[in-house]
């Protein structure tokens, strides 16, 4: 099973979050400026990181695996050069080579199964320019097996309408993967006009972990740091793998 990002959840998700938080973004901006161009966001969604970079004057590209996440971004980026591209991450396919790869907001965990996890490292890897480095945000597992009970909430859209949400889940400390499920529906005018059931699994990190992971891609001079219960990778391709 992996993570779908559907019609209502883009939706949602772009009422919930319009906008990049400023320290995230102020943070990444630094780090593209300072790794160099031209960068790629991994997993860059209706684009609220990619958005400001763009108009910041950065060459950043995008990619991601939902057709309607990547709609929303090219709303968003109206006006703006976006180069995005719709591929799963151990597909990835790309024209060009980064100095700079990154995934922020903990979206790397939605990357669930040990081949997918290995074969998206590998083609990062692959491409990043001799010397490019990649961060990946990731999510430290919590202690105990647990089930999220039904919980719920809901968005007015500015158009009057309201999309609901209610969902549950499950944690598993053994394998420290999450499944859970969300039910989208989509109210106008009091009626019922569409419903939408997305799956999702996400995958839970130690520091330990997502270093082995990426020495074992290959990249060197691999840190991870904590900051606000998210896990922070950065590595570097080494000059000797050769080019995809
Ligand atoms: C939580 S959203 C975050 C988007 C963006 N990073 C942000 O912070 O707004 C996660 C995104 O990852 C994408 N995604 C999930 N699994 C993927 C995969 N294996 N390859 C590429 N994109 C994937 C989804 O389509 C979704 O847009």
């Amino acid at each position: 099973m992996r993570a779908e990002y559907r019609r209502l959840l883009t939706e949602a998700y772009d009422l919930d979050k319009p906008h990049a938080p400023e320290a995230e973004l102020a943070s990444l901006r630094a780090r593209v400026q300072a790794h160099g161009t031209p960068a790629l966001e991994l997993m860059s969604g209706s684009a609220r990181f990619l958005a400001p970079l763009l108009a910041a004057g950065l060459d950043v590209d995008g990619v991601d695996a939902s057709p309607d996440m990547l709609a929303a971004a090219r709303r968003r980026c109206a006006g703006l050069p976006l180069r995005q591209y719709e591929q799963a991450l151990h597909e990835l396919d790309l024209p060009r080579r980064y100095a700079f790869a990154f995934c922020v907001a903990g979206s790397f965990g939605l990357v669930v199964d040990d081949g997918e996890v290995a074969g998206s490292l590998a083609r990062i890897r692959d491409h990043l320019l001799p010397g490019g480095r990649v961060l990946l945000e990731v999510e430290p597992p919590p202690e105990h097996t647990r089930r999220r009970p039904w919980s719920g909430t809901f968005w007015r859209r500015p158009d009057g309408a309201t999309i609901t949400l209610r969902g549950t889940g499950h944690y598993d400390a053994a394998t420290q993967v999450e499944e859970a499920v969300g039910i989208y529906e989509l109210f106008v005018d009091g009626a019922l006009v569409a419903t939408e059931l997305n799956e999702w699994v996400r995958r839970f990190w130690t520091a330990g972990q997502i270093t082995s992971a990426l020495a074992g891609a290959g990249f060197d001079d691999v840190a991870v740091s904590e900051r606000d219960g998210l896990l922070t990778a950065t590595a570097r391709r080494p000059d000797a793998v050769p080019p995809h």
